[in-house]
Order: C-alpha cells, then structure tokens, then sequence
C-alpha cells in the first residue's frame, strides 16, 4: 500500500456482525466491495465495536463476529490483497473517535436519522454509544485516509457528517484528513423489504419472510421471493406506486446485469409468477458460490484466525500514522 509511484485509491468499509447480513447489505455494500477489490487498496471492517451500542448477548457477539469475518473473505476477497480486520483489533479507531467526539457538535450528532429511528425504536436503551456511533464510523474511515466509501444509501448521512467533522479538524489544526467520497450503487442501493416495499430490508426485521439472508437455503430464497408483495397491475414495468414489483427489478437488476428497459422488454405479455421465478433463480445462482465458500472457511478456524491477525496488523500500521498526525496536531505531549 506505500510508496507506490501511483498511489492507487483507497477504499474503506465496514458492516456490523449483528447477525447473517441480507441480500440488501449484499447489493447496496459488500458486492461492491468485492467489485472494487481488483482496482483499489482495500480495507474492510467488521465493526463489532459499533454493534455494542444494540448490547448483544457477548457469547453471540463473539460468534458472529467470526462468522462475518468469514462472510466478507468467502465474498471472494484475497486477505494479502486487501486489508480484512476486525474493528476492535485495532484500538486506534476508539482512540481517533474520541479526539473526533472533541470535534463533533451535539447538535449536529443530534440530527442523525439513524440515532432518532434507533432510539426511538428502542427507548429502553438510548446510550451515548448510539449517539457518538457517527463519529467512531468517522475515525473508521479517515484513519485510513480513504478516497471511497462503498455503502448503502441508508448509510450516506453518517458519510456527510465523517466529511463534516473531518473538515472542521482541518479548518482548526491544519490539514490532517482526505475528505471521503460516499460510493453508492446507482442500483441496489436501498434494497427494501419483500413484505413492506415502503421499509428497507433489515435483518432486524421480526417478519423473516421480508428479508433474505446470505445464507438461507436455496428453496427457502425462491419461497420467500415468490411470496414478495406486489400489486394488482400483473405488468413488469418500473413506475411510481409499484414499490413491490420497483424493487425486484431492482435486485434482478443487480443480480444480471440487465437494464430496467431490457426487463421490461424481456417480461413483455408474461405475469408477475414468471417474473418471480426468474428473480428467485437469479438470487440463488448469485449467492450460491459465496454460500459454499462459507461453509468451507468456517470449517477451517484456524485460517481465519491468521487472517484476522495479519488484517489487524497491517490496518494498525496505517492507522497509527494517521492517528500520530491527528495526536501531533491537536497538542497532546507524545513520547
Ligand atoms: P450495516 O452493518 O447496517 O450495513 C452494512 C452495509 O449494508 C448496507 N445496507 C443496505 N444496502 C442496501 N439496501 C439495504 N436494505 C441495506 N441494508 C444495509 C449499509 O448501507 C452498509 O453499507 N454503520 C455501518 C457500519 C460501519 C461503516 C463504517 C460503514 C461502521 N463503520 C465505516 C462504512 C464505513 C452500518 O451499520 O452498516
């Protein structure tokens, strides 16, 4: 990653290991992620220390963490090739987030969509955690000086705001930090529920039939598509109003490649049954290769474990550059 004549771009993401991520984490992130592996200088993160702010049973937590892990290498990255670590091996992204908390208005932390839906949702726990959670995905990406962002669209306010704070540091001490680009799919960006195609698939979603995981079973993907909720058009065609039939075009979209128009077309005079069977064979033959390369890794722990450790390592490096600088900078006294 150093000392190249032409530095390539650097890329930065991460997910949260709480639980099997969806076909929308798939299509709005980590297929992205996989696409830009080839032309960039890849980091990619399970961000386990944002996932504390929901207080996950720890037994749970320690699993799913692995499992991620395993997810994101069986996405087919190459873990010499690209930096795949885990958030919390790396204590420089807590210790830049405090120094940015120092940067951040509460006012402006305040605004967060995603702070007053979460809080909302859960008001028995509204912690402080929650509320800085921007700002530690904040020292995430500028410790790393990352040129893109490959994220969903759900994500691209905590992206202004990492600019936000990143520009007042540098307005302030001098210029310490890249300013961050968001990169969002033109397609698959916000992959919304099958069963209420006006919210957004999650997999917090207490209805599973609205979701689909990574690694649900071939038949249970083709039943949970067949059962998505559509309209009573009986046309494939994208417009306003048909959110059910708007959003399988878009995850078939994503899944071959094809044009809204060249479904339209392809669809012409068929209903919405034949329609599904071709979106549910797409999403299986999209997921399956990944599905066995999970099952592969996850048998071999202790590969994983190396992998982990030399991803930490090499994300520490880098991070400790960035994160002296921002030290020097703000004044604290440094052995
Ligand atoms: P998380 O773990 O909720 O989701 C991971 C990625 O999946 C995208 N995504 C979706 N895209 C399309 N349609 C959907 N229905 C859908 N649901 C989720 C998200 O936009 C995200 O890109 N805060 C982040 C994790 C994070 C991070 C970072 C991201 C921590 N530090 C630094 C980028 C850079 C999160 O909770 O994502």
């Amino acid at each position: 990653m150093e000392n190249t004549a032409e530095r390539k771009k650097i890329v930065l993401s991460a997910i949260q290991p709480t639980g099997t991520p969806t076909l929308g984490n798939y299509l709005g992130a980590l297929k992205n992620w996989k696409n830009m592996s080839k032309d960039y200088d890849c980091l990619y993160a399970v961000a386990d220390l944002h996932s504390l702010t929901v207080r996950p049973e720890p037994q749970a937590l320690r699993r799913q963490t692995l499992e991620m892990y395993a997810i994101l290498l069986a996405l087919g990255l190459d873990p010499e090739e690209n930096i795949v670590f885990i958030q919390s091996h790396v204590p420089q992204h807590a210790q830049l987030a405090w120094i940015l908390n120092c940067s951040t208005q509460f006012g402006e932390a305040a605004r967060m969509t995603q702070f007053k839906d979460k809080s909302e949702k859960h008001p028995e726990n509204v912690n402080v955690g929650l509320f800085t959670y921007p700002v530690l995905m904040a020292a995430d990406i500028l410790l790393y000086q990352a040129d893109y962002v490959p994220i969903g669209a759900d994500q691209k306010q905590h992206l202004e705001i990492t600019r936000d704070i990143a520009e007042r540091f540098n307005t302030v001490y001098g210029n310490t930090f890249k300013l961050p680009e968001p990169f969002i799919g033109k397609v698959g960006a916000r992959v919304m529920s099958l069963q209420d195609p006006m919210q957004k698939m999650s997999k917090s979603d207490p209805n599973p039939k609205g979701f689909i995981s990574m690694l649900d079973e071939d038949n249970v993907i083709v039943k949970k598509i067949k059962s998505a909720v559509t309209d009573s058009e009986a046309k494939v065609r994208y417009a306003e109003g048909k959110d059910g039939i708007n959003n399988l075009m878009g995850i078939y979209s994503c899944c071959t490649g094809l044009s809204y128009e060249q479904i339209e077309k392809d669809f012409d005079g068929k209903g919405y049954g034949d329609f599904k069977q071709a979106v549910a064979e797409a999403v299986v033959c999209e997921l399956r290769p990944f599905k066995e390369e999970f099952k592969r890794l996850m048998a071999d722990k202790a590969y994983l474990l190396e992998c982990a450790e030399l991803g930490a390592e090499k994300a520490a490096h880098l991070a400790q550059r960035t994160l002296s600088k921002a030290m020097k900078k703000t004044g604290l006294f440094m052995l």
